[in-house]
Formats: structure tokens, sequence, C-alpha cells
């Protein structure tokens, strides 16, 4: 967006009522005639902007759209998202993220993509990223943690999704260990973190996050592994994507200032009292192939879940998939 529009918005936003096209003009420095141009500029891409010749002109709305602009407004994070590249289309924003944060980029530093033409899942998979519904973001984080303490950051994203799905709709998510987030059952989320890392430090993690906010049915791929769903299904309400990107980015950043000052606990609470298995019995299979079961347990301090058998002895599950019996 060109920089002056960005300006309108500012200041459509600062004000309650009206603007002037002389005060537009004033403020921007540019003719009448410059300020009606960039009107239609915006008008083209979507926002609804009321004129009356005596009056000035009014914002009336916005377009769903991830633009740095609209995203920033309602952010009041203090390093997470603070750096926001926001693409039209791209492969992957995980591999966007991990180039950038290998090129220096600060921490914090937010990818964002209305489509992914290469989105990443996890186990080699691929996440369906179609344009102009869902949010797919990654963060660059250099944590002053052990690399054997990074999967602690994948709770992190995964309870933020979740405080940021409470916050934007009336929908109750639920975590299923270790990092998916589901509704009613239905997975409406993926994380995938990847790392750069020595054996005795981080160089960077980066948080990758996909969460289905406006997918219809017929926009999910047929062969899916397990039931997924969007927001806009399970409430029947479209979120706004930017208003839904500035809370993830707001709640991560809580999160990781929380994380930084004292460790795992608070996020690891935060996560248990969100976990879909307590009190559950749980098994872990390896290879299509049950391997162990028992009384879900909690996670312990670095993420693993625990079980406990029947005879009382708690197994540590490091890897693997889950499902409740
Ligand atoms: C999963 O398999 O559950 C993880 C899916 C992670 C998808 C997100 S979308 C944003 C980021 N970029 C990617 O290529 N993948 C992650």
């Amino acid at each position: 967006m060109h920089q002056k529009s960005s300006d309108i918005l500012r200041l459509f936003r600062s004000e309650t009522g009206f603007v002037s096209g002389e005060a537009i003009s004033r403020e921007l420095g540019v003719s009448r005639t410059a300020v009606w141009k960039h009107i239609s500029a915006l008008r083209k891409a979507g926002y609804r902007i009321e004129a009356f010749p005596s009056r000035g002109y009014r914002l009336i709305s916005a377009p769903d759209i991830l633009d740095a602009q609209e995203i920033t407004t309602a952010l009041d994070s203090a390093c997470i998202g603070r750096r926001l590249e926001c693409l039209l289309q791209t492969n992957s924003t995980n591999a966007d993220a991990m180039r950038l944060a290998e090129a220096g980029a600060a921490e914090g530093t937010a990818v964002i993509a209305d489509a992914q033409t290469a989105g990443k899942g996890r186990r080699g998979r691929v996440w369906s990223s179609p344009p102009g519904v869902n949010l797919y973001c990654s963060i660059v984080l250099r944590p002053p943690i052990l690399p054997h303490e990074a999967p602690q950051l994948t709770f992190l994203s995964a309870v933020a999704v979740a405080q940021a799905i409470e916050q934007n709709s009336t929908c109750r998510p639920t975590i299923k260990w270790p990092n998916d987030v589901l509704i009613d059952g239905k997975k409406i989320a993926g994380l995938l973190n990847e790392m750069s890392a020595e054996t005795d430090g981080i160089n960077c993690v980066v948080l990758g996050i996909g969460v289905n906010l406006n997918m219809t049915a017929d926009q999910f791929p047929t062969d899916l592994r397990s039931p997924a769903t969007s927001i806009l299904l399970e409430s029947g309400v479209r979120v706004v994507r930017s208003r839904f990107t500035a809370s993830l980015l707001n709640a991560l950043d809580r999160l990781y200032t929380d994380f930084l000052a004292t460790g795992f606990g608070p996020v690891r609470e935060e996560w248990q009292r969100r976990c879909n298995a307590a009190g559950r019995r749980m098994v872990m299979c390896e290879g299509g192939i049950d391997r162990v079961s028992g009384l879900f347990a909690g996670i312990d301090a670095d993420g693993s879940l625990l079980l406990k058998s029947d005879e009382g002895v708690i197994e540590r599950i490091v890897s693997g998939d889950v499902r409740i019996l």
C-alpha cells in the first residue's frame, strides 16, 4: 500500500467522525487532487469510505486483508510482530522466516501470507493454504534456552492460538498433545516449529502457525487424515483476519515474556487447563501399532506426555501419535 494511503487510514482511525479533505491534504502535505486519488485507490482495495462535500471523508469498513497496517492498529506487543512482512503469496512462511532469521532478522519478526503454495505440515505433510480465508504465520524467536528445551515453545504457540480463538469467537478450543488445536474434536490449527541450533545454544526458532479461520467445507482437501474445521464452520461467524492475527501476536508476546521471566510453568498450566485428555485414558501408537497406554498424567518440564499405566508406573512419551481411548 502507498505510504500516503496508509497515512490517510491512520488519520481516519485517530478521528471518530469525518475528516475534511483540507485537513487530510494539510496533514499529508499533498494537494486535494492527490487526496482524492488516494481515497479512490483505497476504495479499489476494498475500503468503504463515505464522502460528503461539506464534511469530508469517513472510513466505514476495511476489507479482510492481511495488511501490516491493519494488523499493527490492534497490536500491543512489545516484541512479537513489531516487524511484519505481509505477503500475498509465498511458498511457505516458515521457509521465509528461517531465511530472514539466518540473515539476522530481529527477534519477533513475523512473516504472514494470504496464501502458501507449499505450506509445510508436520512429518513432511502438506498444509493446505488457500487464499483469502485463513492465517499462515511464522515468527522468529531467539530464546536464551538450550536446544532440548525448544519443544516447550510449541506448547506456548498452542496456548496462544487457543487464547486468540477464545478472544475472537464463541468457540472453546481444546489442545491435543503435543500441538494440535481442536474444536469439538476437529483440527482447527497446526503448529510447526523449526530450529537452527548448535549443540550448546539456539541460533533461532521459527514458530509456524496455521489457523483455519474462514475456510468453507468445500475448501478442505478431500484426503485429510483426520477431521478438520474452521472458526466459520464452527460458529457461523466470519473472523476479521487482521484482528485475529493481532490477538495471536499479542497473546504470544505475553506468554513469551512470561516464559523468559519465569520458565515453562505458566505455559504448562495454561496448556493443561485446555488439554483434551484430562482424566482420560490414552494410547500412543507408532507405525500404526498401539505401543503404550495409560491415564493422562500431565506433561513434564520438557513437554513430554506422561501416562500412568495400570501398574501405577509413569511412562514418558517424547514423540508419537496419541489418541484418547
Ligand atoms: C501440522 O501439520 O499440524 C503443522 C502445520 C503448520 C502450518 C503452518 S502455516 C504457517 C507455517 N508455514 C508453513 O509452511 N507451515 C506453517
